[in-house]
């Protein structure tokens, strides 16, 4: 059941005045805040609406999946209208993992990022990250940034499938975390990251970005839309991109894939 809403017209915010935890759209549960944001912008809400659930029935995953979100979790959808050229929208993944990261890290607790933005603490998923846009040619109507993090959820609700390589906050830290004070780090962190993007300071995401991923230098695989690439990730281009070194000293660049490390497939 929806509890409070800020539902106004589309108008682009200024870059310094974002204001995103003053429009929440706060639900019990949904099937995926992701689709009702998407419903939201298309009816012309206005950039910095974040839609929060408690649980969903549906929640997404990247590439079809399902994103499993039992209670104790943080599940949130921000509607953006970035003014920026399309082939930087890879970007907010970025932005979003950095945010997430970084928050976990307040916490003491050492998050990392696996390209392009699963969040990561000791080798296990605690958060991940699903990007839906709209727009013709160039020109972005809105960006959906989709948030799942593992908060407090119970390990053993989440099917056997993923349990094994999931974490959670509350697991990591062997305490209870205050879920609306998680909720402000993030959204402030997540300003920070995308006055950034506005401003077009990519190389500061960037850089930034590198230093919480533990991708780079790894020999990884990554299956795409179209295949399964192999060889040595050695940097990010200026969109985000992975750059990969094959065994045949050929550069292959990769927009988006599921990346796993070889040194844990056994695992994956
Ligand atoms: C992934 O596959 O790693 C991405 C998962 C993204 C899940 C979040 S939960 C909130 C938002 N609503 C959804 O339906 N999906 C995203």
């Amino acid at each position: 059941m929806m509890k409070e809403s800020a539902f106004v017209k589309k108008t682009k915010t200024s870059l310094h005045n974002l204001d995103f935890l003053k429009k929440p759209c706060v639900f019990d549960i949904v099937d995926s805040t992701n689709a009702t944001a998407r419903d939201f912008a298309t009816a012309g809400a206005q950039e910095g609406t974040v839609v929060i659930a408690r649980t969903q029935r549906q929640g997404r995953g990247r590439y079809e999946r399902r994103w499993e979100s039992p209670e104790g979790g943080l599940y949130l959808s921000l509607i953006l209208r970035p003014e920026s050229a399309y082939e930087k929208t890879s970007l907010l993944a970025f932005v979003a993992a950095l945010a997430v990261a970084k928050t976990i890290r307040s916490y003491k607790v050492h998050a990392t990022i696996k390209w392009p933005n699963d969040v990561r603490v000791n080798g296990r998923k605690i958060a991940g990250i699903l990007l839906e846009s709209e727009g013709q040619g160039q020109s972005i109507d809105y960006v959906i940034v989709g948030v799942g993090i593992n908060l407090a959820v119970d390990l053993k609700d989440l099917s056997s499938r993923i349990q094994t390589r999931s974490t959670s906050l509350h697991h990591e830290l062997q305490n209870p975390v205050d879920y609306h004070e998680f909720l402000n780090t993030f959204i402030t962190a997540f300003e920070h990251y995308y006055k950034s993007y506005q401003e077009q300071r990519w190389d500061e995401i960037i850089d930034e970005w590198k230093t919480y991923s533990d991708t780079l230098g790894k020999n990884v695989r990554v299956k795409t839309m179209t295949g399964t690439l192999e060889g040595k990730a050695f940097d990010v281009d200026k969109s985000g991109f992975l750059l990969l070194l094959t065994s045949t000293g050929e550069t292959k660049k990769i927009l988006s894939g599921d990346c796993l490390y070889f040194d844990e497939l056994d695992h994956a």
